[in-house]
């Protein structure tokens, strides 16, 4: 199926997600890719990589708006994979360009569980809150959910290096886990689904329980992890959100 949109910018794509989010783009061929950076310039190897495959690479003032209204003239999608203290101070000038450069869909940096509770993490309440920032500002949008990044199981206590895994929740509980590059190609996926026009798509490349990721990686380095439960309620409820409860 192929895709009503051209060009699409993607906001941080130099980081740990959206370079991959930037390799699917360019691997797919059907787009212009343009990775919006933060003035001022700086060397930067992604950056060069992407651009050696075809991307280019444009930079703007965030608190500058017709700066970034200028640099995202054109464009038709906006994926937002910026990362900061607060995703919705850092996001809500990102929307108000799109919107005055006529993007037509925003994707914003969602990527993880699918949270609506306000007051359990203030990385999550800033994400909350810009997705009603988002369905307000009238632009087209798909928020993606992936659980947590399979890159990232050492935040569950994946040991890998020691050979070593410490639960802080019961080993039954059931995790979503996706790979970095399929968040990517997920994400490239949603601009020729219809379902995906203002919608949450929830993908997961993995839905197993603590116990059996344990299994696959045991299987998988053909050795045997120590297993130890450590039960910290912060810690817990920092790493814990994305636990989905069987
Ligand atoms: N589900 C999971 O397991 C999981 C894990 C990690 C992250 N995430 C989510 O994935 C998204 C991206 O995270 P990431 O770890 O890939 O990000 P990151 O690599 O830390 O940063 C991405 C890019 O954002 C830009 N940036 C950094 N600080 C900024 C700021 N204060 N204001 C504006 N731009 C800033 C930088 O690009 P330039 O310097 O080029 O401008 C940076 O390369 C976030 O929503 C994060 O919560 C999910």
């Amino acid at each position: 199926m192929s895709s009503q949109f051209k060009t699409v910018a993607i906001a941080g794509g130099t980081g740990t997600l959206g370079y991959h989010i930037a390799e699917a783009f360019l691997n797919d061929g059907s787009y212009n890719l343009k990775i919006l950076r933060r003035k001022p310039e700086t060397e930067n190897e992604k950056a060069k990589l992407l651009a050696s495959k075809g991307a280019e690479i444009v930079y703007a003032d965030y608190d500058q708006k017709d700066d970034l209204v200028k640099v995202l003239k054109g464009t038709d999608v906006f994926v937002s994979a910026v990362n900061g203290t607060s995703l919705y101070d850092t996001q809500v000038p990102l929307l108000a360009a799109a919107k005055e450069a006529s993007v037509k869909r925003f994707i914003p940096s969602e990527f993880g569980g699918e949270f609506n509770k306000i007051g359990v993490n203030p990385l999550i309440d800033g994400k909350i809150k810009f997705r009603e920032e988002v369905v307000k500002s009238g632009l087209e949008y798909t928020f993606i959910f992936t659980g947590l990044f399979q890159e990232f199981l050492g935040w569950f206590g994946f040991d890998v290096k020691n050979k070593k895994a410490t639960f802080y929740a019961d080993g039954n509980k059931k995790l979503h886990t996706t790979s970095l590059s399929d968040v990517g190609k997920y994400t490239v996926e949603t601009l020729k689904m219809p379902e995906a026009r203002n919608a949450v798509i929830k993908v997961a490349g993995a839905t197993l329980s603590l116990n059996e990721y344990l299994q696959k990686f045991e299987e998988v380095s053909g050795e045997h992890y120590s297993t130890s439960f450590f039960s910290n309620a912060i810690l817990f409820k920092n790493v814990g959100l994305i636990i989905i409860h069987s």
